[in-house]
């Protein structure tokens, strides 16, 4: 399988704050993020607020190189559908990328279907979805990953184009090490990328070699460099660990130092 050089994918680091926080810590939170983002020329940052804290955050990011991302989004543009928010809303509040099918929605019912079109309703509003994968506990141990990352991918990208996909990115993220401490060896991480990017490049051929696949699961400073030079790894994607303004701080600064 070809590869791409690491460099032609600058790396990013992700904070998905999930349902935490409030107003004003949120505003905090973002301010320090803007701040050691600011300290580095790279990675890439971006952070992913609940809904209700995207307008303040975008407020704290102004003039800052960090991108403000959403936890999820709908698939339709607009309509009656109560409590639900559109990509379309999300790019017109100022953000610019979503999370499509993250596992602890997935838990709740998503399937790889609807994650495709959430995928495809957030390129059609302009936005870049992050199309998160990842095996259970229980599919690890039957020896299931491969089979369960494929799927997962090709029916996610299912029909986009390679101009779709380029602007697409995806995150392996094991449910097995998401908020548990647990997290996957360079090696695990390194053959899961593999794997989706096999799936990227069978499919769409060099086009495939473009998305960026980040990792996430209990990163935290002390492994997240290590993690984030395994082979295939273009970034990750922080959980509990980018809700102190010194983690992430250090993760961002440890990722340009290693
Ligand atoms: P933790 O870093 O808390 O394990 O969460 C990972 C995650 O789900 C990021 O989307």
């Amino acid at each position: 399988m070809s590869n791409v050089p690491a460099t032609a994918r600058p790396k990013l680091v992700a904070g998905n704050w999930k349902m935490h926080l409030r107003i004003a810590t949120a505003r905090a939170l973002a301010e320090q993020a803007a701040a050691a983002a600011a300290e580095v020329a790279g990675p890439d940052v971006a952070v992913f607020p609940a809904f209700v804290h995207l307008a303040t955050v975008r407020e704290a990011l102004r003039g800052s190189r960090v991108a403000l991302g959403a936890q999820t989004s709908h698939e339709k543009q607009e309509g009656a559908h109560t409590g639900k928010v559109s990509p379309e809303m999300l790019a017109d509040v100022g953000v610019t990328t979503v999370l499509c099918g993250h596992s602890e929605r997935r838990q709740s019912g998503e399937t790889d279907q609807m994650v495709r079109a959430l995928a495809r309703a957030a390129l059609r509003a302009g936005l870049t979805p992050v199309i998160c994968v990842g095996e259970t506990l229980a599919e690890r141990e039957a020896d299931r990953t491969e089979e369960v990352l494929r799927r997962q991918v090709s029916v996610a990208v299912d029909g986009l184009s390679s101009d779709d996909l380029s602007r697409v990115e995806l995150a392996y993220e094991p449910v097995w090490a998401i908020g548990t401490g647990r997290t996957a060896t360079a090696a695990m991480a390194t053959s899961a990328h593999r794997v989706v990017r096999d799936v990227l490049v069978s499919k769409f051929g060099e086009a495939g070699l473009g998305p960026r696949i980040l990792y996430g699961g209990s990163v935290k400073p002390s492994n997240a460099a290590e993690l984030m030079n395994s082979e295939g790894v273009d970034g990750v994607l922080v959980g509990g660990a980018s809700l102190e303004g010194p983690s992430f701080r250090a993760i961002l600064l440890g990722a340009v130092r290693s």
